[in-house]
């Protein structure tokens, strides 16, 4: 190659790969923005709240001081989500053993119209022995998700009324012996994750 044309390669190979730095930094996911969830402000999750247990008796968040709890919001109709969701959280504290007994699973759920204290009976029972199940008046319920941060929303449908998919946030919460918030983990994370996790929270 003629010399005169050796600035211009090393100048194009240098923009090549400058380039391809710039697309790699932007498609790493750990670079791109986080998807709106509790990250933002971890103090401010979680609170009082006051609802309704499988027997029709009311429980406020009091009731298990001294306990760590084990959140999840969700609704017994959910196809997908929820399932797997409870039933890792179910694999994770059979993983840790008697570790376990420390911790109190409950599930709050984002769908008070269907989820009556008789649907949540028979529905947590699958998941686990201790797995508590909460509905409330749909005004408790909305304290509830608000003070978790929890979105949940009815999702269009074309079936019957009462044939509605709910859209909701899929985290675990994690609260200490004193109520307060601890950690929270993705629908995403899997039971041995979640075990080490909270081995080490305890
Ligand atoms: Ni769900």
């Amino acid at each position: 190659m003629p010399a005169g044309r050796l600035p211009l390669v090393i100048a194009f190979f240098a923009a090549a790969l400058i380039g391809g730095l710039a697309a790699v930094a932007w498609l790493v996911p750990t670079q791109r923005p986080a998807a709106p969830g509790p990250m933002a402000q971890n103090a401010a999750i979680g609170g009082p709240f006051t609802l309704v247990d499988v027997n029709g008796r009311t429980v406020t968040d009091a009731d298990f001081r001294g306990r760590y709890m084990l959140i999840y919001f969700g609704y017994a109709y959910c196809p997908d989500v929820c399932p797997m969701s409870l039933a890792r959280n179910a694999a994770a504290l059979d993983l840790l053993g008697e570790k376990a007994d420390r911790i109190q699973p409950i599930l709050i759920t984002v769908d008070p119209e269907r989820d009556t204290p008789q649907v949540l009976e028979g529905y947590v029972e699958a998941f686990h022995p201790r797995l508590i199940a909460l509905t409330g008046t749909p005004e408790q319920i909305a304290a509830a998700a608000k003070a978790y941060r929890v979105y949940y929303a009815k999702a269009q449908s074309d079936g019957a009324a009462e044939d509605y998919l709910v859209d909701h946030s899929s985290f675990t919460y994690l609260m200490g012996p004193d109520g307060k918030f601890l950690q929270f983990f993705r629908h995403e994370i899997s039971a041995e994750q979640m075990a080490e996790r909270l081995k080490s929270a305890l």
